[in-house]
């Protein structure tokens, strides 16, 4: 079981307020993901979910028993950091076998786990390496083994793919989703990287200056973001974003539309304006328009072999559906 519920939980270092009041419900069995700019307090939250920070105020509870002052080791969690933090002189398997060895466990019961986490992140044939005879991500996944051999209730992730070059990362998250696709716990995972939440959440919880501003599923996220922070954060390229005439016309203070809900055409369309800068991916292409009396360009995604230049006339039109309405204070109009 993991199920985590926070009720008020504050934390302030000396006069600063890092988490305001927050409430949060984890489910047994969710990936939850908290990502937001570096400093919103995603960090501290993990922390004193793990109880390596003590609370402000507030209560933590961990399959529905009171954990606020209960200490890390005995909270039933496993933490992974950015840094591996392997012990270099020691091989895979007794990095591995670490915790089990402090906990006291018999012999054959710690093999038992190493052999099955070792299969699980693909770490059989490296168990009698050292650390410094292993790549990055294979660095990281013997970080995780020693946390599965826990057989926490819950994994506290913060930041653990920072440290991997891009093709690295993207191979290890889908190891991480496959393992919480296996494993079946609690994951909680702590990332700046909006494209990591999206693409590994169930649930993710969007933060800013320590306060929650939106907790949904991915795909709620992109649909219904609850305010323009939101709205900027979730989703890649970003929300175009627009005041003045074309939200009044909309009844809004701001109108958002996303790159890939506008539609370019060199002929024809609501909106005129010229090519700056353009993005081919192959698959894509993301053209930047700057339109007439804007200082801002917009973003449109179009197909990936359109053959538009800098300077050239483009005409877009915005799917009226997929448009977002924000009053002045910056909270999403039904
Ligand atoms: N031990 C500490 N003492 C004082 N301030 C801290 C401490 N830990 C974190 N902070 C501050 O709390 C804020 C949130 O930090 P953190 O949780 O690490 O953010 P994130 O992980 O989202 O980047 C930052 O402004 C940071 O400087
Ligand atoms: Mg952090």
């Amino acid at each position: 079981m993991g199920r985590i519920t926070l009720h008020g939980v504050t934390k302030n270092f000396g006069d600063t307020e890092v988490i305001r009041p927050l409430d949060l419900e984890i489910e047994d069995g969710e990936f939850v993901v908290f990502v937001g700019p570096s400093g919103c307090g995603k960090s501290t939250l993990l922390r004193l979910i793990a109880g390596l920070e003590d609370v402000t105020a507030g209560r933590i509870e961990i399959d529905g028993v009171d954990a606020t002052g209960v200490p890390p080791a005995k909270r039933g969690l496993a933490m992974v950091f950015q840094s591996y933090a392997l012990y270099p002189h020691m091989s895979v398997r007794k990095n591995i076998a670490f915790p089990m060895r402090m906990a006291g466990l018999d012999k054959a019961e710690q093999n038992r786990r190493i052999e099955s986490a070792a299969a699980a992140l693909n770490l059989t044939d490296y168990l009698d390496r050292r650390p410094g005879q292993l790549s990055g991500g294979q660095r990281q996944r013997v970080a995780i083994g020693r946390a599965i051999v826990r057989e926490p209730a819950a994994f506290l992730f913060d930041e653990p793919l920072s440290n991997l070059d891009a093709a690295l990362r993207v191979g290890m998250r889908m190891e991480i989703s496959e393992l919480h696709t296996r494993l079946k716990t609690t994951m909680v995972y702590v990332t700046h990287d909006q494209v990591e939440a999206m693409t590994m959440a169930d649930k993710i919880v969007v933060l800013q200056h320590g306060v929650i501003e939106q907790v949904g599923s991915p795909l709620d996220l992109y649909r219904e973001p609850r305010n323009l922070f939101v709205a900027g954060f979730i989703g890649s390229p970003k929300m175009n974003l627009m005041t003045g005439e074309e939200a009044e016309r909309r009844q809004a203070a701001t109108m958002g539309i996303r790159p890939e809900h506008i539609t370019a055409s060199p002929t024809e369309g609501l909106w005129q304006g010229t090519v700056g800068v353009s993005e081919h991916l192959g698959s894509d292409t993301f053209f930047h328009v700057h339109l007439d009396g804007r200082a801002d360009p917009v973003t449109v995604r179009a197909g990936g072999e359109v053959s538009l230049h800098h300077g050239d006339m483009i005409y877009l039109t915005p799917d009226e559906s997929r448009i977002h309405r924000f009053d002045a204070q910056g909270m999403r109009l039904a």
